[in-house]
C-alpha cells in the first residue's frame, strides 16, 4: 500500500513538472489577427521609389556598427537543417515526439549522388529559365532625377498597344530639352503630335522627343504608346527612359489575361444558405476496405443526400459501391495513394473539393457549410477542419513550412506545428501552411498543385510542400469528422485488414521513405528537412 502511494505520488510530481515545462515551453504567443475576407477592389498607395542603394564610395568614411541578430534574419544561401529547438530544451522527447532532421543525400551512393546533383542542377537552371520573368528584376528609381515614369503595373496584351501613363519631364531651364525611350520587343509612337515637338523614331524600338519648350515636350510625353511587337504569352519588357545625364528603366508586362476557370455555384437554398449539392463533390481514395467506406457513405447521405462522391479505388478484386449521385473509378491494382487522390481529384466539376479519407465518419459536427462559407468569404483556397480519433483526441495537423536558400547543394525545407495568424471574422480559424487530410479546397487550385503519384503510399505534408507559394491554406477548428479506429488488435483483424496493413504500412517502410527523400532532393530540389 505504502509503496503504491509512493509511486503515485512520486508519478503526480512528474507529471506536475512536466506539464508546467509544458506551459512554459507552450505559452501562447502573439498571433496577430489576418484579414483575408474578400472586398471590392483596392487600389495600392502610389509606390514611392527606393533609396536603396547609394553610390558605393560616397559615405565610405562614415562609421557603422553590423547588428548580427537583423543579419542572421537575412537570406544567406547556406542553410542546414537541424532538430531544432527541441534539441536544446529538457524533455525534448516527451514534449516534441518527433523531433528530426534528415539528409536526403546520404541515401545516395557517392557515384549515384554525383550524377543525380548534375541532373538536378540542370534542369533547375532551365527551370529558373522558364520561371523567371524580367518583371522580377529589382528597378531603382535615384533621387533628384528630372524623369517621372510609372514604376509598375503597365500591362499590354501580347502584339497590342497600350498609352503609356505619367511619363514627364521636369528639368532645369535651358536652350533645348530631349528625352529618348528605348524598348526590346516593342515599338513607340505618338498617338498625337504636340506642336513644337519633333518626333524621331516613330514605329521603331526607340523614339526621341525634343523641343525648346518643356510643356511642350510634356504635353507630347502624354500622347506616348508603347506597342508590343515579339510575340510572348506571358513576360515583360525592359524600357529605358532617357534625357541628358540621366536614365530610368521600367517594366511593361506583357501577357495574355489569365484564363478564368469559373464554376457555376447553382441556386442558394430557400435561407440563402448555401446549396452544397452543387457546390461541393466529397472525394475519396479506398483500397480493400469497403466496410469502411459504405460506413462513410451512410454517415455522409444522413446530411448530404444527395451531394456528389467520387471513389478512386486501387483494390485487388474491386466491389462495386452503388448508390445515386456516387462515381467509382477503378485503377490498376496497388496503383497508390497520391495517383487515387489524383484521378478523384481530376473528375469534379463543382467549385470546390471536400477531401476524405475513406475510413472517416460524417457527424452533425462535420458541417461542410461552414467550411464553404470560409473559402466564400476570404481569399482562403483551401481549408482544412479537424479529425476526431476514436480515443477522443482531436487534431487539426497544423504545419508551417519553409524553404531556405542552400546554394548549390540544395535548399533546406522546415516545417513545425502551428500557424501564422488567427483569421479576422472565423474565431475557430488560422492561416498556416499545411492541414490535415479533411479539407475543403477550391478544385482548380487543387488541380494546378495536383498529387504526385510517385508517392504512392503514406505521403500527405508533400502536397501542401508542391503547393507552397500556390495555395493559401487556413484551418478551423470547429468542423470535426470523425476516424473510425486505427487501432485493432492483430487477430481481431479480417484477411483484407491485414493485406491493407501490409500495403500501407510496408514492413520495409525504408522503401517509401526513400522514395520520398529522392522526390524530395530531385524534384524539389531540397538538401535535408527538420523540423518538429
Ligand atoms: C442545389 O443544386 C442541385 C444541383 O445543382 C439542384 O438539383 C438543387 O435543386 C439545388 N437545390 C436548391 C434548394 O436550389
Amino acid at each position: 500500500m505504502r509503496l503504491v502511494q509512493k509511486s503515485l505520488c512520486a508519478l503526480l510530481v512528474a507529471t506536475a513538472s512536466l506539464a508546467l515545462l509544458y506551459l512554459h515551453v507552450w505559452s501562447p504567443k502573439p498571433y496577430s489577427t489576418v484579414d483575408l475576407r474578400n472586398r471590392p477592389e483596392q487600389v495600392p498607395e502610389q509606390l514611392l521609389g527606393g533609396h536603396l542603394l547609394g553610390p558605393a564610395n560616397k559615405y565610405a568614411h562614415i562609421p557603422f556598427r553590423l547588428k548580427e541578430d537583423i543579419l542572421q534574419l537575412l537570406p544567406q544561401n547556406s542553410c542546414t537543417c537541424e532538430a531544432a529547438p527541441g534539441g536544446k530544451v529538457p524533455f525534448a522527447k516527451q514534449l516534441f515526439s518527433q523531433v528530426y532532421a534528415q539528409d536526403f543525400a546520404a541515401a545516395f551512393s557517392p557515384e549515384a549522388l554525383a550524377q543525380l546533383h548534375a541532373s538536378r542542377e540542370r534542369e533547375y537552371q532551365s527551370y529558373r529559365q522558364r520561371t523567371h520573368s524580367p518583371a522580377d528584376q529589382l528597378l531603382i528609381a535615384r533621387a533628384n532625377s528630372p524623369l517621372e515614369y510609372p514604376t509598375q503595373g503597365l500591362e499590354v496584351r501580347p502584339l497590342r498597344t497600350i498609352l503609356i501613363p505619367g511619363l514627364s519631364l521636369q528639368a532645369a531651364p535651358r536652350m533645348q530639352y530631349k528625352v529618348t525611350l528605348t524598348a526590346t520587343l516593342g515599338t513607340f509612337a505618338v498617338a498625337a503630335a504636340v506642336k513644337g515637338v519633333k518626333a524621331q523614331g516613330e514605329g521603331e524600338p526607340q523614339l526621341s522627343l525634343s523641343s525648346p519648350q518643356l510643356d511642350n515636350i510634356n504635353r507630347q510625353l502624354q500622347f506616348v504608346t508603347y506597342t508590343n511587337t515579339l510575340f510572348h504569352p506571358n513576360t515583360a519588357d525592359t524600357v529605358q527612359f532617357a534625357t541628358d545625364g540621366h536614365q530610368a528603366f521600367f517594366t511593361v508586362r506583357i501577357r495574355h489575361a489569365p484564363t478564368p476557370k469559373l464554376y457555376n455555384p447553382g441556386s442558394t437554398g430557400d435561407g440563402g444558405d448555401y446549396n452544397i449539392t452543387a457546390l461541393v463533390t466529397i472525394a475519396t481514395k479506398t483500397f480493400l476496405r469497403y466496410d469502411k467506406l459504405r460506413a462513410l457513405i451512410a454517415s455522409i447521405r444522413r446530411f448530404y443526400p444527395t451531394v456528389p462522391i467520387i471513389i478512386a479505388d486501387d483494390s485487388q478484386n474491386p466491389e462495386p459501391v452503388q448508390g445515386p449521385h456516387i462515381e467509382q473509378y477503378f485503377m490498376p491494382f496497388g496503383k497508390g495513394w497520391f495517383a487515387g487522390r489524383n484521378l478523384a481529384i481530376s473528375q469534379v466539376t463543382t467549385k470546390y473539393v471536400l477531401w476524405v479519407d475513406d475510413d472517416f465518419f460524417f457527424t452533425p459536427r462535420t458541417r461542410v457549410e461552414r467550411l464553404v462559407d470560409v473559402l466564400e468569404r476570404t481569399s482562403l483556397d483551401l481549408v482544412g477542419g479537424a479529425v476526431r480519433e476514436i480515443t477522443g483526441f482531436t487534431t487539426t495537423y497544423r504545419q508551417k513550412i519553409s524553404v531556405q536558400a542552400g546554394g548549390p547543394e540544395g535548399d533546406c525545407l522546415q516545417t513545425s506545428q502551428g500557424y501564422h495568424h488567427l483569421l479576422e471574422g472565423f474565431p475557430a480559424c488560422v492561416v498556416t501552411d499545411g492541414v490535415v487530410n479533411f479539407f475543403l479546397a477550391r478544385t482548380d487550385k487543387v488541380l494546378q498543385v495536383g498529387f504526385d503519384p510517385r508517392l504512392s503510399r503514406v505521403a500527405h505534408l508533400e502536397f501542401f510542400i508542391d503547393g507552397l507559394g500556390t495555395l493559401r491554406v487556413g484551418s478551423c477548428a470547429d468542423v470535426v469528422v470523425d476516424h473510425a479506429s486505427k487501432i485493432k488488435l492483430p487477430w481481431q483483424k479480417t484477411e483484407s485488414e491485414r493485406q491493407y496493413a501490409r500495403f500501407r504500412y510496408p514492413p520495409s517502410a525504408d522503401d517509401s521513405v526513400s522514395v520520398k527523400h529522392a522526390l524530395f532532393y530531385y524534384k524539389n530540389r531540397f538538401k535535408c528537412m527538420s523540423g518538429n
